[in-house]
Order: C-alpha cells, then structure tokens, then sequence
C-alpha cells in the first residue's frame, strides 16, 4: 500500500504564507523514509514548528494515521497567523486534526508539554539575510535566517531539547550553509546523536534532513571525554564531525 500522504492540490495558499518547496517536500520524503520506525514508535504527541501551509504537519497526520493502533495527537505552531489559517484548511481538506497555533516557536506550549513530544518536526527559515529582516513577520519569516541562516534554528534547538520525550526524535531541514555538522555537535552535546535521513542539492541550494535523538551513551562519552582530555572547545570540533558522519547508534534508529 502506498503512504499517504498530503495532497498538493488540496493544500490552502495565502500570498504571505509559503508555499509547499523542495525543502518541504524534502522533509516529507524525510518522514516517508522513516516510516516504518516512525510507525515502531507509536508516537503519542507530534508537534510541526513553523507549519506555513500545512503540508508537512497534514502529511505526518497522514502517515501516523495508516497505523490503525495509533492515537496520536498533533500540535503545529506559526509566528505567522495567516499560516494558522491556512493549515487548519489543509488539515480540515485532508480530514485529520492538529491543534495550530499562533506563537513564537513553541513560547506558549513548553511547559505545557515539556518531555512529552515524541516527534518535532521543522522546516525552519534558514536562509542567511541580514539580521534584521528575522522576525519581519508575513511571508519574510519564512526564509529569513539571519547570519548563516542560524538566527532561529539556533533557538528552536533547545526548545526542542526541552519537548521532547525520553524516546523522541527531531527531524529538521537544514541548508549546508547553516553548518549542519556545528548543529550536530550542538545537539551532541545535549546528549544526542544524529543522522541525514535525506540529502538534496538543488541548483540552487543543497539541503539535509536530519534526525536527532537522545542517545545516553554519548552523554557517557562526553562527560569521560571532558574529564579526561581537556577543553569543551577541543572536544566539540572533533564531535561535530564524527556525529554528522553518522556516528552513534544511527542503524538501530
Ligand atoms: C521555510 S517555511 C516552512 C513552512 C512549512 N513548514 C513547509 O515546510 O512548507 C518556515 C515557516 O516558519 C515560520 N516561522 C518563522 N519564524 C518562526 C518563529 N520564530 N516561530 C514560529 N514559526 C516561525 C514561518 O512563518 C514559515 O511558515
């Protein structure tokens, strides 16, 4: 049976919402690859940081919902109301359900479901512009990155450290121009490994998707690490490298 997932023609448009691009349907095709283990993890509760038009959110619906056995329930957030809008019509046009919000990351749901999350999934804007155009609000929001597209990334990380569950799993879309390896050794640090699960060159620009989750015995290593062989800043190149190459327990996952 093939997945299902959103149908284009039925995603809602707004002229300052973006729309459905290679980096959504990269993520997508992220969560297709990983359906089966998606589907082994029985998620409880998904949440879609910066949903824009609903595809990606609506999709997961879709794929979680093939498993009869799930109940799960989904959350989407956008600084951006006018994309709060236009994913409740995407998700009403495809039949499933997510509660879509209007704030800043996750400002108004992190104690609300601190630890609970078991999947965060973000497409973030990632394109490197001057700092003064993050946070502009309307369709700007959706690219605008600031310096090496990092501005918003940079604070989505620990909101996601603090969501998600024991078991849970981030899935983020990155363009090499954010230094993906520095935010896997970011989050190697937090005590995660990582992996692409999708990589994409374009023309244009070259795109990753990659999925972080806890892994306890790089917590292990890091703190034996520190104790032993000298500087966090030392040890944090040498990391970055190795989790971006897939180091960790990435086949079981
Ligand atoms: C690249 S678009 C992705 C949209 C959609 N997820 C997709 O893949 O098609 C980034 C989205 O993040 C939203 N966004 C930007 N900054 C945000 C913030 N601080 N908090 C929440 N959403 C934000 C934008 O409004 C935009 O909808």
């Amino acid at each position: 049976m093939t997945p299902k997932i959103a149908d284009i023609r039925l995603v809602a448009s707004h002229p300052e919402v973006y729309e459905p691009c290679d980096d959504s349907f990269a993520l997508v095709d992220a969560l297709l690859a990983d359906r089966m283990n998606l589907l082994q993890l029985e998620p409880k509760m998904c949440l879609e940081i910066g949903c824009g038009s609903g595809y990606v959110i609506t999709s997961l619906a879709l794929i979680l919902e093939q498993d009869t056995n799930s109940s799960v329930h989904c959350f989407a957030t956008d600084i951006n109301p006018d994309a709060v809008e236009v994913t409740s019509a995407t998700l009403k046009a495809h039949g499933v359900h997510a509660e879509v919000m209007n704030m800043d990351i996750a400002s108004a749901l992190e104690d609300r479901l601190s630890g609970l999350v078991d999947v965060v999934v973000v497409n973030p804007p990632y394109v490197p512009t001057p700092e003064d155009e993050v946070g502009a609000g309307g369709i700007v929001a959706a690219w605008a990155g600031g310096e090496d597209g990092r501005s918003v990334i940079d604070r989505i990380l620990p909101v996601a450290d603090k969501l998600l569950s024991e078991k849970g799993w981030l899935y983020m879309l990155t363009l090499a121009a954010n230094k993906p390896s520095e935010l896997c050794g970011l989050m190697r640090k937090k005590g995660y490994a990582s992996k692409i699960i999708v990589q994409r060159s374009t023309e244009e620009e070259s795109l990753h998707v990659i999925k972080f989750w806890r892994d306890p015995d790089s917590e292990v290593q890091i703190k034996k690490t520190m104790a032993n062989r000298g500087s966090p800043t030392s040890i944090f190149s040498r990391l970055s490298r190795l989790s971006f190459s897939g180091h960790g327990n990435a086949n079981s996952k």
